[in-house]
């Protein structure tokens, strides 16, 4: 299988890269500097010269707080280049996996959030996620739409590497414990990529296209993150570090986050037929491999 990506050394993609190189899977990386996706042109002639089988959407504006006074970049990656991106593919005739985000909702559901439950962005880096979903729903119906959140991995920048990095400095920690969700390793998501990929291109089933939620199996909230990281790091430094709960309120970001936004993923296991890890052991593997250089 010949993949395209977009973004090239985000997250994900960077764990989409590790996954292929141990399969028969070809990925061309399209990204910075040579294609800026806000002024994206052409796509359908540059993808056509790679001649993939299947393209990945996974670069996107991911600042959600720097989002909120710099919305018309936003916009402009996470709508109009996810728009383009259906067009260019629907014009070649291949599916698309499009990533998209648990930021679709406003949290207010009591219960995990599932696939046709509406959605309600409350920041503008999940309006403009909302709207890329749509803009490649109404390009390619040939598409994949999956939801994750709170991405974590070795790549990158990423609150699990934050809380290690600021954990080597401070005795305490204070993290927010009134926003609950379902944190996902990138290399989960990079596993899952790859099956639904290779399904999409064999089995043409409309069944096996539409939204699905892929994110860790299990749920915390950023606290209870926080201290799974930092209890994990100290079988290995022997260092304690404390973590003080506090509220979103307290921490005054700049873009809302929903109180709940942990993502049922049964559509997936039902029709895919798997689901990812549970964070606790997925969150421990990259802990430990940033921390020995082992994966354990
Ligand atoms: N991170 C999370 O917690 C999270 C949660 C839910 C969903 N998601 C979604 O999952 C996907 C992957 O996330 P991630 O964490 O892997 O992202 P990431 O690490 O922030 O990487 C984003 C990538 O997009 C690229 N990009 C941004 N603007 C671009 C532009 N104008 N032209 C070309 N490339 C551009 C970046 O390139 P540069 O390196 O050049 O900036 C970077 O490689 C995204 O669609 C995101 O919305 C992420």
């Amino acid at each position: 299988m010949r993949i395209v990506i977009t973004g090239k050394e985000g997250q994900v993609a960077t764990a989409l890269k590790t996954a292929a190189s141990w399969t028969s899977t070809e990925v061309l990386a399209l990204g910075r500097p040579e294609i800026d996706l806000e002024k994206a042109t052409n796509l359908t002639e540059q993808l056509a010269a790679l001649s993939p089988d299947i393209v990945i959407s996974l670069a996107a504006y991911t600042n959600v707080d720097k989002a909120e006074t710099d919305s018309d970049r936003a916009f402009a990656v996470n709508r109009d280049a996810a728009h383009a991106l259906g067009e260019a593919t629907a014009n070649l005739n291949i599916p698309i996996i499009h990533m998209s985000t648990d930021y679709v909702f406003d949290g207010l559901k009591p219960q995990p959030y599932d696939e046709s439950d509406p959605t309600g962005p409350i920041s503008v880096y999940g309006r403009s996620k909302l709207a890329g979903e749509l803009a490649v729903a109404n390009t390619n119906p040939n598409h994949a739409i999956l939801r994750t959140a709170w991405i974590y991995s070795p790549y990158g920048k990423n609150f699990l590497k934050t809380i290690l990095r600021v954990s080597r400095e401070k005795d305490e920690l204070r993290v927010v414990s009134d926003q609950v969700g379902c944190p996902t390793s990138a290399d989960d998501i990079a596993g899952a990529i790859l099956q639904i990929a290779e399904r999409l291109r064999s089995d043409p089933s409309p069944r096996l296209r539409g939204i699905f939620h892929v994110a860790g199996a299990g749920e915390c909230s950023w606290a209870g993150l926080a201290t799974h990281i930092v209890s994990t790091a100290e079988e290995i430094t022997g260092r304690t570090t404390k973590v003080n709960e506090i509220t979103s309120r307290e921490l005054n970001l700049p873009a809302n986050r929903p109180s709940n936004s942990r993502l049922d993923c049964s559509k997936l296991l039902n029709l895919y037929g798997f689901r990812l890890p549970d964070w606790k052991r997925s969150s421990r593997k990259v802990v430990l491999k940033l921390l020995t250089g082992n994966d354990r």
